[in-house]
C-alpha cells in the first residue's frame, strides 16, 4: 500500500479529491492511504498563526518553519518528504515512477510567499509541477498523488492502460478513438477497424513518432528507438521536407 500524507492550510480544497473517481475507489481497496493535516492544527499559540512578516522586509507572509517542521515531524516516519515548490526538481513521469515504489510520501503544500527556507534541512526533496506560479501547492501534491497513485497495481482496471501513456515508453501518446465511426465528416482511421493487430500496432507507433516528432522532439533523443523506427523518422521527415531534422 502506498500511504500519501497531505500538509496543507486548506484540507478542505484537498479532501475532495480523495472521495471521488479513480482515488476513492484505490481508497477504498486498501490499495492507497491518503491522510490529510490541517498545518494550523501544529500551531501552540493562542491566535493559531502560521505566517509571519519576512526578514529582510517585501511583499506578502512567509509560512513559519518551526510549525511546518512539527506537521511534517507528526507525519513520519516517510520515506520522502516533498516540498512542492516552483523552484524544485521538474516532476517527471519517471520521477511518478520512482515515488510510486515508496511507502509513504509526506507532501507539503505552501501557501503565501512560501514556506521559511530553513524547512529545506526537513524535506527530502523540492519538486516543481511547472514553470509557473500557483496559489498554492495543492494542486501540485494532487498532481503528484495522481500520478503515483495509477502506476500502483490494481489501481488502474487495465494494467496495460499505463504501459503505453505519452513518457512511459519515451513517446508521446499516440491518438485514439471511440464511437462514433464518422462525425461531421471526420473518419476514424480505417486501419483501427480492420481488426488486423500487427497493423494497428505498426500505425500507434508511427502516429506516436510522428506526435512526438512535431511536438516534442527533445524526447526522441531519450526514447528507445528501434531500426524501423529511425527508418519511418527518416522517412516522415524527408517527406515533410526535412523541416523536423534540426530539433530532431
Ligand atoms: C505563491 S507560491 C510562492 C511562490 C514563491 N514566492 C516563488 O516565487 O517561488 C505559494 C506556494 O505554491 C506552491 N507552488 C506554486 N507554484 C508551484 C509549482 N510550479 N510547483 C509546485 N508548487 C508550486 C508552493 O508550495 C509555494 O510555496
Amino acid at each position: 500500500m502506498l500511504r500519501y500524507t497531505i500538509l496543507t492550510l486548506f484540507p478542505g480544497l484537498v479532501r475532495p479529491w480523495t472521495e471521488e473517481a479513480l482515488i476513492a475507489k484505490a481508497i477504498r481497496r486498501g490499495l492507497i492511504r491518503v491522510d490529510v493535516r490541517d498545518i494550523r492544527e501544529y500551531t501552540t499559540d493562542k491566535h493559531r498563526q502560521v505566517d509571519d512578516y519576512p526578514y529582510g522586509g517585501g511583499a506578502g507572509m512567509v509560512m513559519r518553519v518551526d510549525v511546518v517542521v512539527r506537521a511534517i515531524e507528526a507525519a513520519l516516519p516517510a520515506d520522502e518528504v516533498i516540498l512542492l515548490s516552483p523552484a524544485g526538481d521538474p516532476f517527471t513521469q519517471r520521477m511518478a515512477e520512482e515515488l510510486s515504489q515508496k511507502q509513504h510520501l509526506v507532501l507539503l503544500a505552501g501557501r503565501y510567499e512560501g514556506i521559511d527556507a530553513r524547512v529545506e534541512h526537513f524535506v527530502t526533496r523540492e519538486v516543481s509541477i511547472g514553470d509557473y506560479v500557483l496559489m498554492g501547492g495543492e494542486v501540485a501534491a494532487l498532481a503528484i498523488l495522481e500520478a503515483t497513485a495509477r502506476l500502483v497495481p490494481g489501481v488502474l482496471g487495465d494494467p496495460e492502460s499505463h504501459q503505453k501513456d505519452s513518457f512511459s515508453w519515451g513517446l508521446l501518446d499516440y491518438p485514439q478513438y471511440t464511437r462514433p465511426p464518422e462525425f461531421r465528416g471526420l473518419e476514424v482511421p480505417e486501419v483501427l477497424t480492420s481488426g488486423h493487430h500487427a497493423r494497428i500496432e505498426r500505425w500507434r507507433r508511427e502516429r506516436a513518432l510522428e506526435r512526438t516528432l512535431k511536438r516534442r522532439p527533445d524526447l526522441l533523443k531519450r526514447a528507445p528507438l528501434t531500426a524501423e523506427d529511425l527508418e519511418f523518422l527518416a522517412r516522415f521527415d524527408a517527406a515533410e521536407g526535412g523541416d523536423y531534422t534540426d530539433e530532431g
